[in-house]
C-alpha cells in the first residue's frame, strides 16, 4: 500500500511518500482503508519532537521524556503519522462484533498515529465509531482530536447555561470545537484568534470575535465566568481582573509554575485556575457524532492535499495562514 513514512526529524521534507506492506487486522482489529486525515498539532509536533526541549514542551516537564520515549529520543519509533481519520472497513479480525465490512466510521489513534496511509489497523475497543452521516470524511477526519479534546476539558468546569466563555485560541483545533461545544452547552462564547481567522471563527457560532492582534482582552473592562486558554498564552495575573468573582482560568497547555497556581487557588480564593488533561473515550465521540448529526456541531476544512503530497500539507501549516482545517486525502 501506499502510505507517508518519516524515518528522521525534521523539515516537511522528511516525510516520504512510499510504499510499505499491507497490515493484517489481528482478531479484534478491523482493516480499514483510510479516505481522510487530518494534519493536526500533534503531527508537525512528532515530526520534529527532536528539536522539542523540556523548556519549548507545552506541557510540564515530567510529561517530556515519556513523550520523547514514546515518539523516539533520536529518531522516530513512530514511522507513520496521523492520528484522526475517517474511512471504511474493509475486513474485520473474527472477534470483532460491533463493525462491519462496508461501515464508513471516523476516529482517533491520538499518538498512535498511523493514518497517513491507505489503510491502517484499528482495533474495536480503540476510538472509532460509524461516520456521521451528513458530513464528508474530509470534514469528519477533523472532528475527533480538537472535539475530543475541546470536550473533555469543557466538562472539568461544569459551565452552566448563560455564562460567558472566552476561549483564547479559538481557531485552532481544539478552540474552534471548544466555541461549538461551548455553544451547545448554553454558553455566550467570544473568541479569541488572529485577523484572517476572525470570519472563521464568527462562522463557528461565537458570539463575539477579539483579534488578539490588535485587542488585548484582559483590557475590554468584560468580565467572564471561564476563560479558557489554549495555548496558554495568557496568565493567570492578566486574566484575573477579566473573571467574574467565581471564574475559572482553564489552561489546555500548562507547566510548572501553572500547576502550582492550580494547587494555591484550590486551596485560597475564588477564583480558580484549572489545568487539566483530556482523557478521550469512544462514548465522547459517538455524542460528538450525535451533536454533528443534529447540526450543532460543524467543521471547515481548508485544504485538502493527496496522500503523496502530505509533506506539502505540513508546510502550509507552518506558513501560519491555515484557516481551518488541513486534511489529507488517501
Ligand atoms: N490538555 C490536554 O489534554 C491537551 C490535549 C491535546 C493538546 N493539548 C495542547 O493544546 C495545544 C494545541 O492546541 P491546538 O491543537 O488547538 O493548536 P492549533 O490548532 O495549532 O491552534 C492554536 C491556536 O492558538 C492561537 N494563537 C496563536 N497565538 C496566539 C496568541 N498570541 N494569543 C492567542 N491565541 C493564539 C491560534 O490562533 P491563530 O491561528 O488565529 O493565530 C490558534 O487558534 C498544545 O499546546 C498541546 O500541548 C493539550
Amino acid at each position: 500500500m501506499k502510505a507517508v513514512v518519516y524515518t528522521k526529524y525534521g523539515l516537511p521534507d522528511v516525510l516520504k511518500f512510499t510504499e510499505v506492506a499491507k497490515p493484517t487486522p489481528k482478531d479484534n482489529e478491523m482493516l480499514i482503508r483510510v479516505r481522510a486525515v487530518a494534519v493536526n498539532f500533534g503531527d508537525t509536533l512528532a515530526r520534529h519532537f527532536n528539536e522539542i526541549s523540556p523548556r519549548k514542551f507545552s506541557m510540564p516537564i515530567f510529561f517530556w521524556l515519556p513523550a520523547r520515549l514514546v515518539f523516539g529520543l533520536n529518531k522516530p519509533k513512530i514511522n507513520i503519522l496521523g492520528s484522526e481519520f475517517a474511512g471504511d472497513i474493509e475486513a474485520v479480525g473474527k472477534n470483532v462484533t460491533r463493525f462491519k465490512v462496508g461501515d464508513p466510521v471516523f476516529g482517533y489513534r491520538g499518538p498512535k498515529m498511523g493514518a497517513n496511509a491507505e489503510y491502517v489497523c484499528v482495533a474495536e475497543s480503540e476510538i472509532v465509531t460509524p461516520k456521521p452521516s451528513n458530513m464528508s470524511y474530509e470534514q469528519a477526519a477533523t472532528v475527533p482530536y480538537g472535539a475530543l479534546t475541546a470536550l473533555n476539558l469543557l466538562r472539568k468546569v461544569k459551565l452552566q447555561p448563560g455564562q460567558k466563555v472566552l476561549i483564547n485560541g479559538a481557531s485552532g483545533a481544539i478552540g474552534s470545537y471548544a466555541v461549538q461545544i461551548a455553544k451547545l452547552m448554553g454558553a455566550a462564547v467570544t473568541g479569541v484568534c488572529g485577523t484572517p481567522r476572525l470570519e472563521f471563527v464568527r462562522a463557528l457560532g461565537a458570539d463575539h470575535v477579539i483579534d488578539y492582534s490588535t485587542t488585548d482582552f484582559t483590557q475590554n473592562g468584560e468580565t467572564y465566568d471561564l476563560i479558557f486558554d489554549i495555548l496558554g498564552k495568557s496568565s493567570f495575573a492578566r486574566c484575573k481582573r477579566s473573571l467574574t468573582p467565581k471564574g475559572r482560568y482553564l489552561l489546555a497547555s500548562f507547566k510548572m509554575p501553572q500547576l502550582f497556581q492550580m494547587l494555591r487557588t484550590s486551596l485560597f480564593g475564588r477564583k480558580k485556575v484549572i489545568c487539566a488533561l483530556s482523557g478521550e473515550n469512544p462514548d465522547d465521540l459517538r455524542q460528538i457524532k450525535e451533536w454533528v448529526e443534529q447540526g450543532q456541531i460543524k467543521s471547515i476544512v481548508d485544504r485538502c492535499y493527496p496522500l503523496e503530497q502530505t509533506a506539502e500539507a505540513h508546510r502550509y501549516i507552518e506558513t501560519g495562514f491555515k484557516t481551518g482545517y488541513v486534511v489529507i486525502t488517501a
